[in-house]
């Protein structure tokens, strides 16, 4: 289980295994931080969860994105841009073949068939979505690719089940709660002693810091800016990842042991170049909605026409947007 090539497609930067964790991918070590990996191990046994969770931050928050099919599609194709950053949480976190696994804001399924494929045939996955059109196309994805998963559409903090889980996990979801700590709370009080948190969120201000190319990309530059000031004007935390531990402490968990994950994208035909046209064309109403003017963003496919070109003509690297996993057991 390796990382989509269209992705990463630059060994040299990532290193031969972007899934089984060797502790120094060279590469991403150098430009995304594995000096990011700062939490202790996974710790066991104490009892689980008996504090209320302290809550901090009480954004107003949407998802800005919505559920139009095109929306569900684009996620299906961020599912692809960050599949090896999620398969390494998955090994790193210490998730099982025979696991029973929760994915809380599954939205069209990409991670829950992602950790239904890694828990095989003997574990179970159970996706969960507030929004019925996501769970329907995740369920219609699931009965494609002849995965057997259940899906609901239920708020995160009012699921309930009637078997523990041996493990939660959720990618891009704790940055779109006004109260992420309380809902972290809530997920682990549905595992079993032992259990396996963990999470995925974006970092999207550590490329906010003028360091996200080389050379510098004047075009990349006004898309991290614009896709930041939409991302955070909707209320979204764009710096979640980096927030992990303390929502993680808040929600009165286990120190959660840390890595984040980027690469270095220089093929101007890669994938990522396609996300980023289709996410800036999801954030276009939403962006309107806020009265953000569009840059150039008015035309996505113009603009990574633009970013491609620069690429192309520098020879030079984007580093794409951060992931943060967190993951701890209970
Ligand atoms: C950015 S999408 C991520 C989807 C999926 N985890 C992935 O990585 O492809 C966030 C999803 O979380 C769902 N969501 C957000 N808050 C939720 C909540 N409190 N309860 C249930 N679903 C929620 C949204 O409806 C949306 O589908």
């Amino acid at each position: 289980m390796t990382g989509d090539p269209r992705v990463t497609g630059e060994a040299a930067v990532t290193g031969p295994s972007p899934v089984t964790g060797e502790a120094a991918v060279t590469g991403e070590a150098a430009v995304a931080g594995e000096a990011a990996v700062t939490g202790e191990a996974a710790v066991t046994g104490e009892a689980p969860l008996t504090g209320e969770a302290a809550v901090t931050g009480d954004r107003d928050v949407h998802y800005l994105l919505g559920h139009a099919p095109d929306e569900l599609d684009r996620l299906d194709l961020q599912g692809e841009v960050f599949r090896d950053a999620t398969l390494r949480a998955f090994d790193d976190a210490g998730i099982q073949p025979g696991m029973r696994v929760l994915d809380i804001g599954c939205g069209s399924g990409d991670v829950s068939m992602t950790v239904a494929t890694w828990v095989g045939e003997h574990g179970a996955v159970v996706g969960i979505d507030r929004e019925a059109r996501a769970v329907h196309a995740a369920r219609i994805r699931a009965e494609h690719g002849g995965v057997g998963i259940e899906f609901h559409c239920s708020d995160i903090e009012s699921f309930v089940d009637d078997q523990p889980f041996d493990a939660v996990v959720g990618r891009f979801v704790l940055m779109h709660q006004p109260r992420p700590a309380e809902v972290l709370h809530a997920v682990a009080t549905r595992l079993r002693r032992g259990g396996v948190v963990c999470m995925i969120e974006t970092y999207m201000q550590g490329l906010l810091s003028g360091a996200h190319s080389e050379p510098h990309s004047v075009v990349y530059d006004r898309i991290v800016q614009w896709k930041g000031r939409v991302v955070g004007g909707a209320g979204a935390d764009c710096a979640a990842g980096a927030r992990l531990p303390a929502i993680f402490a808040e929600a009165g968990l286990p120190r959660p042991a840390t890595r984040m994950h980027a690469h270095l994208v220089s093929d101007p035909a890669g994938l990522y170049f396609e996300f980023l046209e289709r996410s800036l064309a999801s954030m276009q109403p939403d962006a309107a909605r806020q009265g953000i003017d569009g840059l150039t963003c008015d035309d996505p496919a113009e603009v990574i026409g633009q970013l491609r070109d620069e690429v192309a003509r520098s020879g030079g690297a984007l580093l794409t947007w951060p992931v943060v996993a967190a993951w701890c057991r209970v």
